[in-house]
């Protein structure tokens, strides 16, 4: 990115200007090539090509292509398929970092609805959502699936950001009806009628950035708004997304709200909120095993946010049983729960959780390793957005350029590609991205 101050008569203003190039055209590109196979192995090639052609990959070789193309020499640089984030709150960014120490039901009062308030103005929306996309679009995430609010007009300028930063994915305005603070709540009209304008607003507006359907919890839902949101998401083939099965009062809560319901995953089912279009549910730490059938059924999406269950001590995660079911599953940072938006530490962070559930709670849930993990980071959430989240012919090129250099000069002997991966997730997660591409776009 370069900045440039023009100076007018009268008028200062900083305009961002993105050297961007356009995904357009064919591109090669040299580097440190590693990506997820499908069996949840790493493939490497050092100083290998990639192919690209109008943003999608056409080969991965060890030689350069005998073809003509712009020429991109990362060489001595990691080439790593983009992240998926599949589950974070924009509005939340402001205060992440601060505040873990409460837990979710008391949390959401006390700090997450009085912010999230404060995006009912759309000049804070304008500048906080300013800064968010802008920090995104210098991370390692490349697709996104995040909450707004209850404003629409926010969750439009929202779309706008996450769109002009050259991000893809979904966005969604936030319903609440019940069990929220009077500042925060809608009514079931305006809920529905600002969720369905939303919904056109964004489809005829945007193209990377598209809706989604965003009940925040059942909770903070009444039936009848479900059920409402549930139709309209069928009727205009809208994904939906939502919490699941997060913490044990919260659980609790929702048995007693809807004693119609077999579980908490039979309350969204009932209401076409589960499945019968893409769905992705955040967390999923305590799903009992007809929850995990109708999950795996439904192929609803697991986003699981490691960082973010131990941040607000919500739970551990069965993650190597999400795998073993062939659950979709992503990882998620979940900010503001979770305290950053590094998606390499989210990976490390669920290894490190796999780990406590299977050394202190179930010894037959085998630890993750590293290759499995990164799979779910990549490849696993990013089959949610379609062909991304590896780099292999036919898929599109959401590329990271990670120069590591530096940070692998250690008295050791030269590291492997795979290792120089996981030295670098753990020990300087995020830093030193060199370039960045979502859909064949260099967004720096
Ligand atoms: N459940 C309902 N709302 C939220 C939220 O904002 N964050 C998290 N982590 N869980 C929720
Ligand atoms: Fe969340």
């Amino acid at each position: 990115m370069v900045g440039r101050l023009y100076w007018l008569p009268q008028i200062t203003f900083y305009a961002l200007h993105y050297d961007r190039r356009n995904a357009m055209g064919r591109l090669l590109i040299k580097g440190d090539i590693i990506t997820s196979t499908e069996n949840r192995e790493l493939r490497s090639i050092e100083d290998g090509w990639i192919l690209a052609e109008d943003g999608v990959i056409r080969s991965v070789t060890r030689e350069k292509p005998d073809t003509d193309g712009e020429i991109l020499d990362y060489s001595g640089c990691l080439l790593v398929p983009g992240f998926s984030d599949l589950h974070l709150h924009a509005p939340q960014y402001q205060y992440a970092g601060l505040y873990m120490d409460e837990e979710l039901l008391k949390w959401l009062e006390t700090h997450t609805f009085p912010e999230e308030a404060r995006y009912r103005d759309l000049s804070y929306a304008e500048k906080a959502y300013s800064l968010f996309a802008e920090d995104l679009r210098k991370s390692e995430t490349t697709r996104v699936s995040v909450f707004g609010t209850i404003h629409r007009n926010s969750d439009i300028l929202l779309c706008e950001k996450l769109e002009n930063a050259g991000l893809a994915g979904y966005v969604g305005k936030v319903n609440m009806d019940r069990n929220s603070p009077e500042y925060l709540v809608e009514t079931m009209e305006d809920s529905i009628r600002d969720t369905e304008s939303f919904i056109r607003e964004v489809n005829e507006r945007f193209t990377s950035i598209r809706p989604i359907v965003t009940p925040r919890f059942v909770p903070s839902c009444t039936d009848g708004l479900m059920k409402s949101l549930g139709e309209l998401a069928v009727r205009t083939g809208t994904p939906v997304q939502s919490h699941l099965d997060e913490n044990l009062s919260e659980i609790e809560w929702v048995r007693e709200l809807c004693p119609w319901s077999e579980n908490y995953s039979d309350a969204y089912f009932r209401n076409s909120l589960f499945g019968q279009t893409p769905t992705i549910m955040a967390h999923v730490c305590w799903p009992n095993d007809e929850e995990l059938e109708l999950i795996r059924r439904t192929g609803v999406y697991v986003a699981s946010s490691p960082s973010s269950n131990i941040n607000i001590a919500s739970g551990v995660a069965p993650l190597r049983k999400f795998l073993d079911m062939g659950i979709n599953v992503g990882l998620a940072t979940d900010v503001a729960g979770g305290s950053t938006l590094s998606m390499f530490r989210v990976m490390c962070d669920a290894i490190q959780h796999s780990k406590i559930r299977w050394r202190l709670f179930d010894e037959s849930l085998r630890p993750l390793n590293f290759a499995e993990a990164f799979w779910i980071a990549t490849r696993g959430g990013g089959s949610f957005f379609g062909r991304t989240g590896a780099i292999e012919e036919g898929y599109e090129l959401d590329l990271l350029v990670i120069d590591d250099r530096d940070a692998r000069s250690t008295l050791r002997p030269a590291f492997s590609v795979a290792e120089r991966l996981e030295f670098y997730s753990y020990r300087t997660p995020g830093d030193n991205l060199k370039a960045k591409f979502v859909k064949g776009i260099q967004l720096f």
